[in-house]
């Protein structure tokens, strides 16, 4: 097999990997950079950059605990559930999160567009990572829209995309049981008049 096509095997074969299933280390700060950097390579119409990713180390781990906590209270969530979100704080032994700056006053680049640009950047990301060796998973669930998360992660004009996790798979990542492959692909042809 070709260096290229080991390659693209090695792509074919990336998974997320939940917080069950990551063991530490996670990403140290170069891995985190590269990873960083190949999400860089995204399609940017407009060269916006429309995307930036903040690494949560371990002595922030707690700060971000006492956010979701206060997060899930404010939302009035029973006792076990704030206890649970404050836990979530501590998922994965690596955490970066996608903050999302899409602009709406760009003629030629609309929203979408910059989203597609955010999502791109989020998949290179998730591939330099896996391509480490790393698992990795993109989740977001209440914090990302939490007010108090929000001020913490973004400035103005921006927002919280989702977090990710990313450390030692402890576990073969594999396709998400009863996830059926369409296809994905087809030859356009014109309507018939
Ligand atoms: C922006 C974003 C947020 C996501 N949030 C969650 C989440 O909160 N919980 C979850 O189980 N999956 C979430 N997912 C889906 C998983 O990350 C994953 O893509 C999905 O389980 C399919 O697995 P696969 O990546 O192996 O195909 C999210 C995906 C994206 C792109």
């Amino acid at each position: 097999m070709s260096a290229e096509e080991k390659l693209l095997a090695l792509l074919g074969q990336r998974y997320s990997v939940g917080p069950k299933y990551l063991a530490p280390p996670g990403p140290n700060v170069a891995q985190w950079a590269q990873a960083a950097a190949l999400a860089l390579r995204a399609p940017d119409h407009g060269g916006l950059r429309p995307f930036r990713f903040v690494v949560v180390g371990d002595a922030e781990r707690p700060d971000l605990a006492a956010l979701f906590a206060a997060g899930a209270q404010q939302r009035g969530q029973a006792p076990d559930e704030i206890e649970r979100a404050r836990a979530r704080a501590y998922n994965g032994p690596g955490l970066a999160a996608l903050v999302a700056r899409v602009r709406d006053d760009v003629p030629d680049v609309p929203p979408h567009e910059q989203w597609l640009c955010v999502g791109a950047a989020l998949m290179n990301f998730m591939n330099a990572l896996h391509l480490m060796g790393f698992g990795a998973k993109a989740l977001s669930g209440a914090s990302v829209s939490d007010p108090a998360v929000h001020t913490a992660f973004c400035g103005p004009g921006e927002q919280l995309a989702n977090w990710v996790i990313a450390g030692r798979p402890t576990r073969a990542a594999h396709p998400k049981a009863g996830t059926a492959a369409s296809p994905a692909l087809s030859n356009w042809q014109a309507p018939q008049a």
